[in-house]
Parts: C-alpha cells; sequence; structure tokens
C-alpha cells in the first residue's frame, strides 16, 4: 500500500510514517516544516519506501501531482498551535481548512478515495456533557483553530458524499510523546530548562484534559480504518470517531509529574517548586475541561494502552529523556 501522510514531518505524522514503513508499506510524507522538523524524519530517511516533499498545502498543483497513485492519505497537516489563532486569525483558515480542502480536492483530481483525518476534542467548546459523545451539539468551538477543524469535518463529509470517498474522522484528545511541538507539557519542560529552580505554570492548574499516548493515537486510527474499510467493503463511507484513553489529568498532575521526573532525570537534591497563576484558561481559546466519551471505537474492540495520567508520565519521562540527551536547544 502506498500512504501519503500530510503533516508527516511533525509530532504524530513522523511516529506515524515509521509505523507503515515497519510494515513494508511506502511511505510519502508531505510537509512545509512550518512545525514539524526534518530531523523527525531520520528513521525514515534510509528506508528505499520512504519519500519526503517539502510543500505547501496550499499549492494545490502540487498536492495534485505527488498525491497521485496513493493508496491512503493521512491528513495531519494543521495548524496544530491552538493559541497562535489568538494572535493570528487566519492561520488555521489557510493551515487548516483551505489546505484540507486542497488535499481532498487533490484526492479527487487523482482519483484518491480512502483518508483519515485528524480533528480535535476543539471542536466540542465547552461542551456541557462529558464525558462527550460524538453526537454531542449544537457544535459551538470557542478557538479559530476549532472553528476549522469543524469546518474541515463539513468539508470531508461533503467529498464523501459528492465523490465516493470512505473516511474516518477523529476527534482526538490531547495526544502526547516523544517529539510533540507544542502543549503544555513541552513548554513546562522548556522552562526548566532555561530555569530548574521553579516551575511557572500559566492559570491555576485546575484544567483537566483527556491525554493519549502517541502510540495509542496511531494504533487506534490503524484500527479504526481496518474495521471501518472491512465494514463497508469498497462503499463509499464517513465515519467518525473521539480517540482518548480512559480518564483525564489535570494541570496540577502535569506540573507535578514533570517537576519529579526533570529532577529524577537531572539528579537534582529537591523537586522543583510549582507556581500557579491565576484563572482556570491557559490561553484565549483555550477549553478548561474536555473530556472525551471514547466508547464508541471501544465498542468495535479498541482500548488504549495508557490512561490519561499514565500517558501523561510515560511522555514526561520520554520527552525529557530526549531533551537532555540531545544538545540541541530545547526552544
Ligand atoms: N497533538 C495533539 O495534541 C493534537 C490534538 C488534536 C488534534 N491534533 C491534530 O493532529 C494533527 C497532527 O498534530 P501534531 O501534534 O502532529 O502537530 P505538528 O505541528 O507536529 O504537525 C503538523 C504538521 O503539519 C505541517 N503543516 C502545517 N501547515 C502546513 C501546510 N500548509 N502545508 C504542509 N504542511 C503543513 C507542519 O509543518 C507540521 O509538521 C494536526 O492536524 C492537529 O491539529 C493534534
Amino acid at each position: 500500500m502506498k500512504v501519503f501522510i500530510t503533516g508527516g514531518a511533525g509530532f504524530i505524522g513522523s511516529q506515524m510514517a515509521e509505523v507503515f514503513l515497519r510494515e513494508g508499506h511506502e511511505v510519502v510524507c508531505y510537509d512545509n516544516l512550518i512545525l514539524g522538523k526534518r530531523e523527525f524524519l531520520k528513521g525514515c530517511e534510509q528506508n528505499a519506501k520512504f519519500r519526503f516533499v517539502e510543500a505547501d498545502l496550499l499549492d494545490l498543483d502540487r498536492v495534485v501531482a505527488e498525491i497521485a497513485g496513493t493508496d491512503l492519505v493521512v491528513h495531519l497537516a494543521a495548524n496544530s498551535d491552538i493559541s497562535q489563532g489568538a494572535e493570528k486569525s487566519d492561520v488555521d483558515l489557510k493551515n487548516g481548512t483551505i489546505a484540507t480542502f486542497n488535499t481532498l480536492e487533490a484526492m479527487r483530481r487523482a482519483k484518491v478515495r480512502n483518508l483519515l483525518f485528524a480533528s480535535t476534542s476543539a471542536i466540542y467548546g465547552e461542551a456541557s456533557k462529558k464525558p462527550t459523545p460524538e453526537d454531542y451539539g449544537p457544535l459551538f468551538p470557542i478557538s479559530f483553530y476549532g472553528a476549522s477543524k469543524l469546518a474541515c469535518e463539513g468539508l470531508v463529509s461533503a467529498f464523501v458524499h459528492n465523490c465516493g470517498f470512505r473516511a474516518v474522522v477523529f476527534r482526538f484528545a490531547n495526544i502526547v510523546g516523544p517529539r510533540s511541538t507544542h502543549g503544555a507539557i513541552h513548554d513546562f519542560i522548556g522552562r526548566l530548562v532555561k530555569d530548574s529552580s521553579v516551575l511557572k505554570v500559566l492559570g491555576n492548574g485546575t484544567q483537566q484534559k483527556s491525554y493519549l499516548h502517541v502510540t495509542d493515537c496511531i494504533d487506534g486510527m490503524r484500527f479504526a480504518w481496518d474495521k471501518c474499510s472491512a465494514k463497508h467493503g469498497e462503499s463509499e463511507f464517513f465515519e467518525c470517531f473521539n480517540l482518548a484513553s480512559h480518564g483525564v489529568s489535570n494541570v496540577k498532575y502535569l506540573a507535578q509529574t514533570t517537576v519529579e521526573e526533570f529532577a529524577k532525570a537531572r539528579e537534582m537534591k529537591s523537586v522543583p517548586k510549582v507556581e500557579f497563576g491565576e484563572g482556570n484558561r491557559g490561553w484565549v481559546g483555550d477549553v478548561p475541561f474536555t473530556w472525551l466519551d471514547g466508547s464508541r471505537l471501544e465498542a468495535l474492540g479498541w482500548k488504549a494502552r495508557l490512561e490519561s495520567d499514565q500517558a501523561v508520565r510515560e511522555a514526561v519521562k520520554q520527552i525529557i529523556r530526549d531533551k537532555l540527551g540531545s544538545k540541541e536547544s530545547f526552544l
């Protein structure tokens, strides 16, 4: 099978590429490197079945040319940094909505039908029902990022029904693990590298989210695709799943776990202090409490290997090991 991964030099995309290559598939990663890094693909570059295309999804002709002959598209490219939208209100429109339209349009022109799409819990906005199931509504996202992903889901659905695509949309929890390019854990470790005496946290630490380890994210996507394609055969389909582990973790737990693991890794005599700010919102557009109901995918037989707190601890250890073990500057 030939797999085309947009955002393939990013946190999730580069690890997804490794998984497909290990299984013997051909992989093309398409990325403009605005957030992703070429070094994340070091493990793929030696493989003859791998190809990297440094290009922008906003260049539709280029996407059409590169996507031709693909069996499965994994569309991960986006502005994954939600807080950026508050300062640049068109970044999600361009790298989210238009980039997604171009990916879908390129698939249509190149006669490629199969798609996995990375959506997000941010489409639910401040949902009153928790854990939040896939059929919760009406949907009122509160960030430009969430608004863009919701528009993208609509586009995927429309392309399925107009062009006979076969698509699975995943509403991800917060994904954690090595190579993350943003997010609270990444930020906390960066702060500790600069000043290991104290960790200053935005907000009062009560924010709670569902966390999922990147290995579980990739495994869940692959599982759902196999199940859905077996169920629908060659017919067109649109399926949508929350992708989450059990439970939620709060920012206090993230911060405490980070200082503990950082002190262990640096063999420090005492654990850095944690200082919290005020309010329960990390940035404009942040949803202070998200909790995804993952039972729809579980009903098909999938379960995350790690629960939310376990995923956080494993990711903290991995990121610290990678960062303290390398000479590269953290931020
Ligand atoms: N990591 C999470 O917690 C999380 C949660 C929910 C949803 N998601 C979604 O999952 C996907 C992957 O996220 P990630 O954490 O790996 O993010 P990431 O930033 O590491 O990867 C996204 C990649 O897309 C690339 N990209 C952005 N705009 C592009 C464009 N116009 N053309 C070509 N490439 C472009 C970036 O350079 C980057 O490598 C994203 O769509 C993100 O919104 C992630």
